[in-house]
């Protein structure tokens, strides 16, 4: 088999780590690694493969001979040094939003589609992390009956904001506990004990960023500007995992059973759906996992072509590091990329 040379760009961050414990377990066929993040990591070293690595700090020489550069050091790191990545011959695999809505740059889910891999020009773009599960929940059934509205609640995990957030959360409960007062510095308010519907910046219309990205990113996935869609999206005081509820209206009536046996057929998704058990996808129990999981599938009371869902995913994995990797595995088995360009 090929083996390509990859770079990690913000390799020391939540992301970073989950890539590379993604490569890890999945074999990636890799002659070498390269692991990048800003002047304050460089030194530190990282095992990979039980190989210790030196960080470097990020600079346009780090992506010379370098086949796939998986980005996720935020947006203006991807928007500097992602074309000079792909300039130097790296199909890059970004993680922010610097590029996600670009017409040029193909926005990808494998489970959804993978054939847009293929017109890329250099930058691949992996979707949000909300986006994404959403997605792989909702395209098997919008094939069999196409969707016309979505109305999605987030309820999203701290560590999708990424490492000082998941701190700001354990110091914020100790403090608590401890029945002392406390300062947010990641989030507008404090998160601990709390649930805050600000996700990303205010947008004129009165949706957040993060909400209007669930809205345009799902319709470039799925290839359609027809479905209605609204997002409430919310930051809870949970570590990993974002969990949805998603209400969907179909074209025809669609019973929760044909849902529940479509779901139980399609890629990379599990359900967990036994009310008589309590049986339901949770936050906690999805860490490190790779699928999608769904539950408390059942009819929409307020519509007759209605179905409500409960989605639930690690956003590290599938929301982020699994995804972008998948997209690596699906240009390797297509013979989309070859090693030395
Ligand atoms: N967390 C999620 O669930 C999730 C999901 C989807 C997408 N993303 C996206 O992935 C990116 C990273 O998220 P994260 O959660 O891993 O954040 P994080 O834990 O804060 O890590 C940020 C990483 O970026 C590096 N970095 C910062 N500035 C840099 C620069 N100028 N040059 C090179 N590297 C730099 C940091 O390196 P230092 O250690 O040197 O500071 C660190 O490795 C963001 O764009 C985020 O939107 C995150």
């Amino acid at each position: 088999m090929r083996q390509y040379r990859v770079a990690i760009v913000g390799a020391t961050g939540m992301v970073g780590q989950e890539f590379i414990k993604v490569l890890e377990q999945r074999n990636f066929p890799m002659t070498s690694i390269r692991l990048l993040a800003s002047d304050r990591s460089a030194g530190k070293k990282l095992f990979v493969t039980h190989q210790e690595i030196e960080v470097k700090e990020a600079v346009p020489e780090s992506f010379k001979g370098i086949d796939i550069a998986l980005f996720s050091a935020g947006t203006e790191t991807s928007r500097h040094f992602s074309p000079i990545a792909s300039k130097s011959g790296a199909v890059v695999i970004d993680n922010s939003s610097a590029f996600r809505m670009y017409p040029e740059v193909p926005l990808v889910v494998p489970e959804v589609n993978p054939e847009d891999i293929k017109w890329h020009k250099g930058i691949i773009a992996n979707p949000n992390c909300s986006t994404i599960q959403m997605v792989v929940a909702l395209y098997p059934l919008h094939k069999v009956n196409p969707i016309k509205r979505i109305v999605v609640d987030s309820y999203q995990a701290v560590s999708g904001t990424g490492s000082a957030a998941v701190e700001e959360l354990t110091t914020q409960a100790k403090q608590v506990l401890e029945g002392q007062s406390t300062i947010p510095h990641v989030y507008p308010h404090q998160i601990a004990f709390n649930v805050l519907p600000e996700i990303d910046v205010f947008l004129d219309n009165g949706y957040t960023r993060e909400e209007w990205k669930l809205v345009e990113e799902t319709r470039k996935i799925m290839h359609t500007d027809d479905i209605a869609i609204s997002a409430t999206c919310v930051r809870v005081p949970v570590y990993t995992g974002h969990s949805e509820a998603i209400h969907v209206e179909f074209s025809r009536p669609m019973s929760p059973d044909e849902a529940r046996h479509i779901l139980a057929h399609a890629p990379g998704v599990k359900v967990l759906d036994d009310p008589t058990i309590s049986l339901y996808p949770q936050p906690w129990s999805v860490v490190d996992t790779d699928e999608v999981f769904i539950g408390r599938i059942r009819r929409d009371a307020s519509h007759s072509c209605g179905l409500t869902i409960w989605v639930v995913a690690d956003n590290l994995r599938k929301g982020a590091a699994l995804n972008a990797v998948q997209i690596a595995e699906e240009m390797i088995k297509r013979e989309w990329i070859h090693p030395g360009g």
